[in-house]
């Protein structure tokens, strides 16, 4: 309804679902109103965990003697019926209600009465969202660690194909000196690894549970936090109740970690689309992971990279959002903080489908070896092998760099593309000590072999990066 008129809204009174909090308020809000307020849309996915949490509590309250046995175990019994019904598809969300919580407190209290209405004793859907958000995320964030640890990979498989394929390595995006594919590649997953270590992290924070602190302030009935905690394979409940339920720090960490694989992501595409480009052509993306265009028949577009460089838009905007919202929040809970899923799911996500089709492309692209490996003479790519020669044979860096600097400009007047086209009496009227050894030191193969201290291009030690990289993602991920 896009008209500011409110009678309008008055006749549209919202009927359906029964709120939880009817008792004090004579008036429920109009069906716009209503809905404006509701998060049943984005939090409907919470509903497995909803119902989780609810089963812990309830056992608890049984076993506390808050609630009597039979009835803890009749809740339980209709618990477990309704996630097996929501899993078949015989229990329908009622995107009418308010949010996961009522619908599932209201689907109990219908189908047991009193029993149902037992539930919610020493609990407020602040603590529970809490609790839904951490126990989703539990589940998520290993599912993540998976999607990275495949996309690593398949990366490091091709880079293994590639430790001899000789590459320019850019900076300024010019040509800089040579290194191979492999070690580009290997470049990248050591980025994803990082990522999957924030995960990791962020998993710790996630593992306290709040369940128990209530609305803020916890409850006088005599819960057993300790035991709700272990029964949802937490390592323990949070320490503070006000904190409990005003702190998202795990959702700002993981949408955190969330645009950082994306901005990753973001600048590996920008690779891809540039090496696809006939001015490159080092990659063949495969034809199912490219599109045409609808008028220019003889294209072939690398839409995948640019739609995951694009999407990391997404992942920036989210975690600003999130940081926005809770910034200026008083303490404890707030309405606002409903906000924080759609933006958290968003980026969630967005990493796992980018994760995905970025695999798929990068396992299915080919490599114009032979481009790549002619693309590193012409630039002067050895010109820094040839100044290291120079120091090799005595002289200061400084005044090498000079020399070498001073034979690339003689190349250039005489036209000549590479240092390895200069006579070496040629060489020898800017140094004495340029041998006919120079010629050999300089080739691009040449270049990359010398350079294998750790880090280092050289065939050899990418084989050992691609091994640590190996090792690392053996170890546990959460
Ligand atoms: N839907 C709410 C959220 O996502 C649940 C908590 C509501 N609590 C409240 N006092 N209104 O945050």
């Amino acid at each position: 309804m896009l008209t500011g008129d409110l009678k309008d809204l008055k006749k549209n009174q919202h009927k359906s679902a029964p709120v939880l909090w009817a008792g004090r308020l004579a008036e429920k809000p109009e069906a716009e109103a209503f809905a404006f307020q509701a998060s049943i849309t984005v939090d409907q996915r919470l509903a497995q965990e909803d119902i989780q949490g609810s089963r812990a509590h309830a056992a608890m309250l049984g076993k506390q003697g808050i609630i009597g046995a039979d009835t803890a175990a009749r809740l339980d019994a209709e618990l477990a019926r309704m996630a097996e019904e929501l899993e078949s598809g015989a229990l329908a969300i009622d995107m009418a209600a308010e949010d996961i919580h009522s619908f599932i407190e209201g689907v109990l209290t219908e189908r047991l009465g009193d029993v149902g209405r037992m539930v919610h004793a020493g609990r407020s859907r602040n603590d529970q969202v809490a609790l839904d958000l951490r126990l989703y995320l539990k589940g998520v964030v290993p599912r993540l660690c998976a999607a990275l640890v495949e996309t690593i990979k398949t990366l490091l498989d091709q880079a293994e194909t590639h430790t001899e394929t000789i590459m320019p390595g850019y900076t300024h995006l010019q040509r800089a000196q040579p290194v191979t594919l492999g070690h580009h590649l290997v470049a990248w997953c050591a980025g994803l690894e990082r990522d999957r270590g924030r995960f990791t992290d962020t998993f710790k924070r996630l593992d306290e549970c709040p369940l128990g602190a209530g609305a803020l302030a916890g409850t006088g009935l005599p819960l057993d936090r300790e035991a709700t905690a272990m029964a949802l394979g937490f390592s323990g409940p949070t320490l503070n109740s006000m904190d409990s339920v005003a702190d998202r720090d795990f959702a700002l960490e993981l949408a955190a970690a969330c645009s950082i694989i994306m901005t990753h992501l973001s600048r590996f595409s920008e690779d891809v689309v540039i090496w696809a480009s006939e001015e490159f052509k080092f990659i063949n993306l495969a034809e199912s992971w490219s599109t045409g265009s609808s008028i220019m028949p003889q294209k072939k577009n690398p839409d995948f990279a640019e739609l995951i460089r694009g999407k990391s838009g997404r992942t920036t905007g989210n975690l600003v959002c999130l940081l926005t919202l809770l910034k200026g929040l008083p303490y404890s809970y707030d309405k606002d903080l409903q906000e924080d899923k759609e933006a958290l799911f968003d980026s969630l996500d967005t990493v796992r489908s980018c994760l995905r089709m970025f695999r798929g492309m990068m396992a299915s692209a080919t490599f114009n070896t032979d481009r790549m490996e002619a693309a590193c003479t012409g630039g002067f790519l050895e010109a820094t092998d040839a100044a290291e020669y120079l120091v090799r044979k005595g002289l200061p860096f400084r005044t090498a760099h000079e020399v070498a600097a001073l034979v690339v400009r003689d190349c250039v007047a005489a036209g000549q593309r590479s240092i390895a086209e200069r006579a070496l009496e040629e060489l020898k009227t800017r140094s004495e000590r340029f041998e006919a050894d120079i010629y050999d030191a300089i080739t691009p193969a040449a270049c990359v072999k010398a350079r294998n201290l750790p880090g280092g291009p050289a065939p050899e030690e990418v084989g050992r990066q691609i091994r640590v990289l190996r090792e690392r993602l053996m170890r546990a991920s959460p």
